[in-house]
């Protein structure tokens, strides 16, 4: 848990709610959490998703781990620290979004549990929706796309502390939505998460 270190600072309540926000878009807000490893599809899933959302009148946008490290987060490495460091704040950004009644699509590889769990922790203490889906890939198979070339680097030696090769990943152990980008379609995926937001009436239809 980062540490509080500005004093003398107050919550300053304004006129409108969240719910009044909610209604004006005609839904809620949300965070929908991808995990997984690097190539493993969450921002293949995220886009496509943002696009049907899109289509049913549902404001969704994407934080991405490759955007927001070019600007929010741009002083941060990937050392276990720095991780975590940038999922604190994108789940604080995220939940930022969810108060506005945007459904936020986090895609960051979040590889610790522990990490993960403190965002859902901050989520349910503003009884906000924390939508854990696990993209779950087999490294053989995240490795064989390398989209970005990363894993032959990392397999070089030119990359250090890359996740799956000489870095951890710690798959969740509850995920809401489980999904396995090695054997589904893209839209199989898409589907199961537009069925966990049906269930929740965070969309209709
Ligand atoms: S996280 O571990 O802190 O959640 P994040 O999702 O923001 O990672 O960024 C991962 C992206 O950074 C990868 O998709 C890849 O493009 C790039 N990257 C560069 N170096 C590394 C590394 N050492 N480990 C993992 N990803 C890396």
């Amino acid at each position: 848990m980062a540490e509080q270190k500005a004093t003398n600072v107050h919550w300053h309540e304004g006129d409108i709610t969240r719910e009044h926000r909610g209604k004006i878009l005609g839904h809620r807000g949300a965070t929908l959490w991808f995990t997984g490893l690097s190539g493993s599809g969450k921002s293949t899933i995220a886009v496509e998703l943002e696009g049907i959302l899109s289509e049913m009148g549902v404001l969704a946008y994407r934080l991405d781990g490759d955007n927001v490290r070019l600007g929010i987060n741009k002083n941060l490495g990937f050392s276990a620290e720095d991780r975590t460091e940038n999922i604190r704040r994108i789940g604080e950004v995220a939940k930022l979004f969810v108060d506005s009644g945007v459904v936020a699509l986090s895609s960051f590889i979040s590889p610790y549990e522990a990490d993960r769990d403190e965002v859902r922790a901050l989520h349910d203490a503003a009884g906000m929706d924390f939508i854990e889906v696990f993209v779950d890939c087999s490294l053989d198979m995240a490795e064989s796309r390398d989209p970005k070339g990363l894993y032959k680097k990392a397999r070089a030696g030119e990359i250090k502390n890359f996740t799956g090769i000489d870095d951890p990943y710690e798959a969740p152990g509850k995920p809401e939505v489980h999904l396995h980008s090695d054997q589904q379609t893209l839209a199989e995926e898409v589907d199961a998460i537009l069925a966990v937001l049906r269930e929740r009436g965070i969309i209709n239809g």
